[in-house]
């Protein structure tokens, strides 16, 4: 299968992103932390980002997440441009379709898992307790459900983190170092869950400094100066490897 195959055949664009910049000026300097970057993502595809520090990761995974905007250019989530929206669109766009994770997975710590997981239905003033149950589930913490982050390893906190980015059914999870912070059983642990997902036809974007997370990923990107300057397309192998199976 191709790489457009693939994409076609798993549907609509989630994302589309065509000739964007983002340009920071400071002083008389400007520097384009993205350069005229173009980027699709396919519902259940996973797609890495990969680059040297200063390529323009975390920029672009704030544009695509609304919490930035971009210079110029277009930027299409789920079908909606969204370059020219107001602050509160952008909030609405967010919490209607975007999830995100951290490195440093930010769970709060006096709430426990389950309360750190229904915190943005809270926020979004719905109830779905189903919801939640079934996301702890999905992530192999029922028994923990009313355990503290501090209780949990650095692994299991990310699960949370995941479950949490979750529980509104985004269709797009952004990933921002995931696995900067965990060891390495807990790193393949995650991808797991991503590959999962995607079967349910999420599409994830993860920016990663590690090599064979970013392998596992349907396609990987390449960023420098703010363009990507490689792509890699992993289907045709990830299907052989299923087909061997
Ligand atoms: N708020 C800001 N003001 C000015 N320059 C910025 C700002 N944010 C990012 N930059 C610059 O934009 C470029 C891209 O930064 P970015 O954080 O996106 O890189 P990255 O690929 O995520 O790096 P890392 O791997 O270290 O996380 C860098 O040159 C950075 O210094
Ligand atoms: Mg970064």
């Amino acid at each position: 299968m191709t790489n457009d195959e693939f994409r076609m055949t798993n549907g609509r664009r989630l994302l589309e992103a065509r000739d964007l910049w983002r340009s920071y000026h400071r002083g008389s300097e400007t520097i384009h932390a993205l350069a005229g970057l173009n980027l699709t993502l396919a519902p259940g595809e996973i797609v890495s980002i990969v680059g040297r520090s200063g390529s323009g990761k975390t920029t672009l995974l704030n544009q695509i997440g609304c919490l930035d905007r971009p210079s110029k250019g277009s930027l299409k989530i789920a079908g909606t441009e969204v370059t020219g929206l107001k602050e509160q669109e952008l909030a609405g766009i967010r919490r209607d379709h975007i999830g995100f994770i951290f490195q440093l997975f930010y769970l709060i710590p006096t709430l426990t898992v389950e309360e750190n997981i229904r915190l943005p239905l809270i926020f979004a003033r719905k109830h779905d307790e189903q919801r939640v149950s079934e996301l702890i589930e999905r992530i192999g913490l029922s028994k923990s459900r009313r355990a503290l982050p501090k209780q949990l390893d650095g692994g299991d906190m990310q699960r949370v983190a995941i479950a949490r980015a979750l529980v509104n059914r985004p269709k797009i999870l952004l990933a921002d170092e995931p696995t900067g912070r965990l060891e390495k059983k807990s790193r393949g642990a995650v991808l797991g869950i991503f590959r999962e997902l995607a079967q349910d036809g999420l599409g994830v974007i993860m920016a990663t400094h590690d090599p064979e997370l970013a392998r596992d990923a349907h396609r990987k990107l390449e960023l420098s100066d703010g363009r990507v300057v490689s792509e890699e397309d992993y289907t045709q192998d990830n299907k052989q490897q299923k087909e061997q199976m």
